[in-house]
């Protein structure tokens, strides 16, 4: 049986994979999924009550199951955000999970704040998410003097930088996509960006067919909003991922609707919307869920049902489609109620196909 451990975290984290879980689990007993799903108490309350972020037999513990989905860390409370460091950065590091997969979808034109666009968009972005600047390595000196000197380092090893650019490649070749550009900023950082700009054309010389390019970020993030289409899929370090992939995410509709998988090919898979706790709207059960409900349909894929998660996706569009939406796209219908609407017509989608 499948192991699945979900951590709500905090602001509408809680309020998004409740939403997420209610799907898993009436698909648990329409589709005979067989998945346990196990609720885990991490995130600020449990750090503020207990003054622990995340123990290493927890770590050990997370290790064991099959997949972990979470919603999102980040309390005002704890302004330094140690416990997201600990808890998110820790198991992106700690399961050594260098894939950071997030498919940015457009599903309908009128969705995206840019105009013109038509036709589908789909930027797919492979993040780098176990170095570059988020290792923490360098340090500060004379901390909080005139005098100060801060320094964060930028780690890129030959190692890193290949396996995902080759999780990229071989992605577009599997998935039929033709184009993959590399995004960095060779130009300012040459030691960094010669690296990724010889591994990237190494490894996309076994790809002759795929499409290859690179852009500066700047002019990425730029490019990004005058002519999305122009791109397919997207590699990048961990940082300029990070950047690039709000962007994409809010090109497609808006961070609550982008998921994402951290996945250590074999071994470990972590699913998370994009957005973060949103303390802004948090408590009043308007936060989007389809960007965790769409993590929902990353892991089916990611457990090998490829069709049901067409199936989540489906009514995700649908959704949308009939104007069922929270009011960050303009409707007026609640977290709870978007959740609902989307299980129903996964729901009815089964019973008119049987
Ligand atoms: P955010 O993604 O939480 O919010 C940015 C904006 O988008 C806000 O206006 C918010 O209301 C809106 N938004 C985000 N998700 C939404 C949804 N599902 N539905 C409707 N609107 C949505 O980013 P932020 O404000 O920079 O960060 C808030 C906290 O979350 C910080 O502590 C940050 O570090 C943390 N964070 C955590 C994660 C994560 O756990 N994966 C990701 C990003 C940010
Ligand atoms: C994300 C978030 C995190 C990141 C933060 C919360 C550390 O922005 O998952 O995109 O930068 O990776
Ligand atoms: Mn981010």
């Amino acid at each position: 049986m499948p192991r699945v451990a979900l951590i709500p975290g905090d602001g509408i984290g809680v309020e998004v994979v409740r939403e997420a879980r209610l799907l898993l689990e009436a698909l648990n007993a329409s589709e005979r999924l067989d998945l346990e799903l196990i609720d885990w108490d991490l995130g600020a309350e449990r750090y503020l009550r207990e003054g622990v972020t995340i123990t290493d037999e927890e770590f050990a513990s997370l290790a064991e199951y099959d997949a972990v989905l979470l919603g999102a860390l980040g309390d005002p409370r704890v302004p330094g955000n140690e416990h997201a460091k600990d808890i998110l950065l820790g198991m992106r590091f700690k399961l050594d999970l260098y894939v950071n997969y997030r498919p940015c979808v457009l599903l309908s034109p009128e969705l995206s704040p840019l105009k013109d666009v038509d036709g589908p968009l789909r930027l797919e972005i492979f993040r780098e998410n176990t170095e570059g600047a988020y290792t923490g390595m360098g340090g500060s000196f004379k901390t909080g003097t005139r005098d100060e000197i801060a320094i964060e380092e930028d780690v890129n090893t030959w190692k890193g930088v290949e396996r995902i650019v080759r999780a990229a490649f071989d992605f577009a070749d599997t998935r039929g996509r033709s184009r993959v550009t590399l995004v960095d900023k060779a130009n300012a950082q040459r030691h960094a960006g010669g690296l990724w700009r010889r591994v990237f054309a190494e490894v996309g010389a076994r790809y002759p067919a795929i499409e290859q390019d690179a852009m500066y970020v700047d002019a990425m993030v730029m490019d990004l909003i005058r002519q999305p289409q122009r791109y397919q899929v997207i590699v990048a370090s961990n940082l300029f991922g990070d950047i690039v992939s709000d962007v994409a995410a809010e090109v497609t509709g808006g961070l609550g609707l982008a998921p994402s998988a951290n996945i250590h090919p074999g071994r470990n898979a972590l699913f998370e919307p994009v957005h973060g706790s949103a303390p802004d709207i948090a408590g009043r059960g308007t936060a989007n869920p389809v960007g965790a409900i769409r993590c929902v349909s990353l892991m089916l894929d990611h457990f090998g049902r490829g069709e049901l998660a067409a199936r989540v996706e489906a009514a995700v569009a649908a959704s949308i489609e009939h104007g069922r939406t929270t009011p960050d796209l303009g409707g007026q219908l609640s977290t709870a109620e978007v959740g609902k609407w989307i299980m129903e017509r996964i729901a009815g989608d089964r019973a008119a196909s049987t």
